[in-house]
């Protein structure tokens, strides 16, 4: 199976508003990372418009030669955005306003009906769908049931884990979800705190298709530029059995 590398340039956004200037550009980052080998490019439109802005998303659809994925919370305004400028992927998060960056993942299980509606108005829409879950067997299953076309792994908790027993722990469900996810036919990507340090486990995972890694490259590019950044974490995510 190809892995391919989603790079999520919202951070370059971060950067533009912190001073409300009109540089350092998102849609010039994306060039970038295309250039340098991301077979992907996600940004995610929030609700308070923190970081990426609708100029943004309208500009990246013009220029992203890749995929394009967005990220958004299942609300009609997004949705409308969506169907307007057509990304090639939605992946759809929860949101809450006051939190730093997405914190858990969609509970499918618990809101069927909604979201089954609104993937197939994407859908219906020529857009690919996918849902960013935890790595819980009751959620990998209610996506499969309301028809989604991918389910995203939210590797958060792996991330975060505290220490080397917890981040095991984290792994293997991560490692059943994706099974779970492929057995039943969904594509599985996988995403959120990965970085340098901590890919090399989830690399090893057969299942995974994609990777959407954000915050880790664009920080590295602040330092040895987004061609180093880009391309480091590409050799990275590459398929490997444990033990290569
Ligand atoms: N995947 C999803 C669904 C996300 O919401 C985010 C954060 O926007 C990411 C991946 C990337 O996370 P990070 O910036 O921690 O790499």
């Amino acid at each position: 199976m190809n892995r391919s590398l989603g790079v999520n340039v919202d951070h370059i956004a971060t950067l533009r508003q912190a001073r409300g200037t009109n540089y350092p550009d998102p849609v010039t980052a994306a060039m970038l990372a295309e250039l340098n080998g991301a077979q992907g490019i996600t940004i995610h439109l929030r609700e308070d418009r923190r970081h990426i802005q609708d100029i943004d998303f309208k500009l990246m659809r013009q220029m992203v030669k890749s995929k394009l994925n967005l990220e958004m919370a299942a609300t009609y305004e997004m949705v409308d955005i969506a169907l307007t400028t057509r990304p090639d992927m939605v992946t759809l998060v929860p949101e809450k306003r006051d939190e730093l960056t997405t914190e858990g993942g969609l509970d499918v299980a618990g809101q069927r009906e909604k979201l089954k509606e609104v993937v197939k108005k994407l859908q219906n829409g020529g857009i690919l769908v996918s849902l960013f879950i935890d790595p819980e067997g009751e959620q990998v299953k209610a996506s499969n049931q309301i028809d989604t076309d991918y389910i995203e792994i939210h590797t958060g908790k792996y991330a975060d884990a505290p220490n080397h027993l917890e981040m095991k722990r984290e792994l293997d469900r991560i490692i059943t979800a994706c099974h779970l996810g492929a057995k039943l036919g969904l594509g599985v990507n996988a995403g959120h705190g990965l970085n340098y340090h901590n890919i090399h486990p989830l690399a090893a995972i057969k299942n995974i298709e994609e990777f959407n890694i954000g915050h880790a490259i664009i920080a590295k590019a602040v330092m040895v530029g987004m061609e180093k950044a880009v391309r480091d974490m590409e050799e990275l995510i590459r398929f490997k059995p444990v033990g290569e």
